[in-house]
């Protein structure tokens, strides 16, 4: 058996909407009583102007399965950011079937953001860090702005020229670009005294990833990176796929791949939480779709999603026009506006059982962690004394 060691705080998704609410609404939070409430994070799903969506075609991507539509939001978006001043406190700059670093505005945007007081979190393949910290001083700018609550994570997932180039279905040499990139930002954090932005390494495990020289090539490269964790976990099936081929996933891929890599990581993994890189590992129970039939979805109160089209969405997992039924409305830059598409998303009459499930929609490990706990919570009192019973400690 192998010993999984508990997420960093990062991953530790109902806890931290836990001290969100306990700080913003505190005993005011009554869930689903009509009055909207700033959730803790918006995630970007940057669109871009070129001809791309996003520079890779990563087997995993659900980029490869949803109908994808893009909309230069650019303008509009900064005024959002303007007007939220902070009171959303984390901006999550991500895609579904977007790279993000493909906008040449985005620094422009980190900047804005902490110019703000909120923090940010990057997802990026990091294929252009090198590039734009040549024409555009892209992560020098980045990591004179950043705090400790900041952070790049950077989807490696390969460990060799040979895996990624059959992950990310471009040519293997790019792997090099990729680790000039990150090894620029590694250096850059050396020279913050508290070592901010977080740095951060993902990596999703398949038949031509696992195998025990791809994990210890790719540990080796977070440590001489200077990474502070670095992430495996089973991909998902892409969102969009129908829900038997789901649970036929989960049979068929999910599980083998936890098990052949269950063994060939054990040796890896950390067992201190003080070990950077932070090496740990996943399971599948963190996304079983068998535990995702809730009645009630308090995601609303940790994220809104602004997909790559324009439009708000209720979760960073239906964010694309596959999903037009789980849109909340178009995105605005005037706050009356998005006080009201917030409240569409703290809707008690929103049923993702029925809703979601039928649709081939899912919970992300977010999604899940937090409405199995706060399932549990009708009212403030429930909250409370979750909390006093340590179970959201
Ligand atoms: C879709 S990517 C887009 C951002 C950027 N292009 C990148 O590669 O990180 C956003 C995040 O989704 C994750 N992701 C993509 N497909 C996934 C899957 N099937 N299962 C789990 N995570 C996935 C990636 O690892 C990445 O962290």
């Amino acid at each position: 058996m192998v010993k999984i060691v508990s997420a960093p705080s990062g991953y530790q998704h109902a806890q931290s909407l836990r001290n969100h609410l306990v700080n913003s609404a505190g005993m005011n939070f009554r869930p689903f009583d009509g009055r909207p409430v700033f959730p803790r994070q918006i995630e970007i799903h940057l669109p871009n102007s070129t001809m791309l969506h996003c520079n890779f075609k990563c087997v995993h991507c659900e980029g490869r399965l949803v109908e994808k539509d893009r909309w230069s939001y650019d303008k509009l978006l900064f005024g959002l950011i303007r007007n939220l001043d902070g009171r959303i406190p984390n901006f999550i700059i991500s895609g579904a079937y977007t790279e993000p670093t493909l906008n040449r505005n985005l620094i422009n945007y980190i900047e804005l953001i902490k110019s703000t007081g909120a923090n940010y979190g990057l997802h990026t393949n990091g294929l252009l860090f090198a590039c734009r910290e040549s024409k555009q001083k892209f992560l020098s700018r980045l990591f004179s702005v950043s705090d400790p609550g900041d952070y790049i994570s950077v989807s490696l997932d390969a460990g060799s020229h040979a895996s990624f180039e059959k992950t990310k279905q471009v040519p293997g040499i790019l792997f090099d670009k990729v680790l000039e990139g990150v090894g620029i930002a590694g250096a850059l954090k050396d020279q913050n005294k508290d070592e901010s932005p977080k740095l951060r390494l993902t990596y999703l495990l398949n038949p031509d990833n696992v195998a025990t020289a791809e994990i210890e090539s790719s540990v080796k490269i977070a440590r001489a990176m200077g990474a502070d964790s670095l992430r495996f976990s089973i991909p998902y099936a892409p969102y969009g796929t129908p829900m038997p081929g789901s649970i036929h996933y989960q049979s068929s891929f999910e599980v083998p791949v936890f098990a052949h890599a269950s063994k060939n990581l054990a040796p890896y993994l950390s067992v201190s939480g003080e070990d950077r890189p932070f090496v740990f590992f996943l399971p599948p129970e963190t996304q079983d779709v068998n535990r995702m039939y809730f009645s009630r979805c308090f995601h609303g109160y940790n994220m809104i999603t602004l997909g790559a089209d324009g439009m708000l969405y209720r979760c960073s997992s239906t964010a694309s026009p596959t999903f037009a039924g789980h849109r909340l409305g178009i995105m605005t830059r005037k706050m009356h506006r998005f006080m009201k598409i917030l409240l569409k998303n703290q809707d008690p009459d929103f049923n993702p059982a029925k809703r979601c499930m039928p649709a081939g929609a899912r919970c992300t490990r977010a999604a899940l962690d937090i409405n199995a706990t706060f399932g549990l919570i009708h009212d403030s009192q429930d909250l409370w004394r979750l909390i006093s019973h340590g179970l959201l400690s």
